[in-house]
Formats: structure tokens, C-alpha cells, sequence
């Protein structure tokens, strides 16, 4: 477990915390879809020669090469879960769907327009266009570390930060990232000024979301 800030970080398994974590935290997750990207893209791990270096995606992810079931992660007061339209059989009907424009006015092309979050919310579906194609990555999160990718599914900090103000959550609610990949729904959580408890159960990505609270501990003044 890592303290950073008001951000609790655990690596292991989430569903071994589950059971005992308050369901009056808000659950804003971005799950395995159980679409088996590593063998999607070909590989697990796929190279690109760029013009003046090499780079390296690893796209495996824990639990994405079998359907991914929501029912232990639907009863929290509050829930997000992205990548709805993959297991939508196995969700309630809702109204209130999250919609990220990842093309943001470009042109289609092999990737998804769009992402597709489920929620629980009262009111209307919502769009929010962020431009994120590949290596066309808008805003500040257009980062690598070392030619290597931060996650192969990062999200943008910005369109989480947009997530957790669609959610109108009162002061001191806990946002809960069970799934939390590089951590940026933590540091879209700091930025609101909002407690985060985070799981990841790859020890790399665990590494990568503490680096990545760190930094934004440095930065965040809300994030004491
Ligand atoms: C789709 S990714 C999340 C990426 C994240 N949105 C980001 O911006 O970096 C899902 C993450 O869940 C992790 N994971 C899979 N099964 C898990 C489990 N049972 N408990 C905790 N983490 C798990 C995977 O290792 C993966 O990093």
C-alpha cells in the first residue's frame, strides 16, 4: 500500500478489497473489456521504428482475454464504468451513458470514434470530444516514458476530470478506481480536490500510477 497525499494506492487484486470498501465511495473505473487486445494488435508487445528511435507497446492486460462481469462493482452509490458497450448484455438499462469523442472532428479510420462509458447517473447522455488516436495525443497527457507508453490503454487526465464533474459528487466523497491502470483517474481525482483509494494488480502499472501521483503531488495544491 502507498499513502500519496489524500491517494491510497493498493496493488493486487481488487476484488479482495471489494467487500470492504464503503459503497458510498464513487467507483469510476476503466476495467479490462474483455477484448483481448494484446492478440488484436497482433502481438503483446509490437515495435514501431520512428524516424530517429524505437518504440515499444505492450498491450497485455491483466483479465482482457475473458468477458469482464460488472455485477460485483454495480451496487456503489455512484459508478462509472467505461468500455460499457462490450458487456452490455450484462448491464442495467440506463439513460445516462458517458460518451468520449476520441476522433474530435478527424476523419474515421480502424480505431473506435468513441468510447462508451456506463453509469448510474440521473439525466441525459453526455459527449466529451478529446482527440486521442494513437500516437495523436491532445492536452498535457501526450507523454512516454522512455519511448515506452505509460499504459496501452491510458486515459486522459482531462476527460477523467470531466467524468468526475459530470458526477456532481458532494466534498469529501472517495473516488474508487479499482482498475486504475497508470493512476489517472487519482490525479483527475486530486485535481478536484477528492480522496482516491486505487488497484492495480500489475506491479509495473502499480509503479507507473505512484510515479505519476508523485509528480502530481508536486504540482496539485489541493492535494496536500
Ligand atoms: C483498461 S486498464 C486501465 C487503464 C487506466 N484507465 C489508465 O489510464 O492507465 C485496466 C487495468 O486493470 C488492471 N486489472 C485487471 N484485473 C485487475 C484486478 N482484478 N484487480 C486490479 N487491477 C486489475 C489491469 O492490469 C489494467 O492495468
Amino acid at each position: 500500500m502507498e499513502q500519496i497525499g489524500t491517494a491510497t494506492l493498493y496493488c493486487g487484486d481488487c476484488r479482495e478489497l471489494l467487500a470492504e470498501t464503503p459503497r458510498s465511495h464513487a467507483l469510476i473505473a476503466d476495467p479490462p473489456y474483455g477484448i483481448n487486445l494484446a492478440k488484436l494488435t497482433g502481438s503483446s508487445r509490437n515495435k514501431w521504428n520512428m524516424s530517429r528511435r524505437t518504440v515499444e507497446y505492450d498491450f497485455s492486460i491483466v483479465g482482457d482475454d475473458k468477458p469482464f462481469d460488472p455485477a460485483p462493482f454495480l451496487d456503489f452509490q455512484t459508478v462509472v464504468l467505461f468500455g460499457g458497450n462490450h458487456f452490455g448484455s450484462r448491464l442495467p438499462d440506463a439513460s445516462s451513458w458517458l460518451v468520449w469523442d476520441k476522433r474530435d472532428g478527424s476523419t474515421s479510420d480502424h480505431q473506435a470514434d468513441c468510447e462508451l462509458a456506463w453509469t448510474n447517473l440521473r439525466g441525459p447522455a453526455r459527449l466529451y470530444s478529446h482527440k486521442w488516436r494513437g500516437m495523436v495525443r491532445a492536452g498535457e497527457e501526450n507523454v512516454s516514458r522512455g519511448g515506452v507508453r505509460v499504459h496501452p490503454t491510458q486515459k486522459p487526465v482531462a476527460l477523467m476530470y470531466w467524468v468526475i464533474a459530470q458526477c456532481k459528487l458532494p466534498a469529501g466523497t472517495v473516488v474508487f478506481d479499482p482498475f486504475m491502470g497508470s493512476g489517472t483517474t487519482g490525479i483527475a481525482a486530486a485535481r478536484h480536490g477528492l480522496p482516491f483509494v486505487g488497484v492495480e494488480i500489475d506491479p509495473t502499472y502499480f509503479d507507473r500510477a505512484c510515479d505519476r501521483l508523485r509528480a502530481e503531488q508536486e504540482q496539485t495544491p489541493l492535494f496536500a
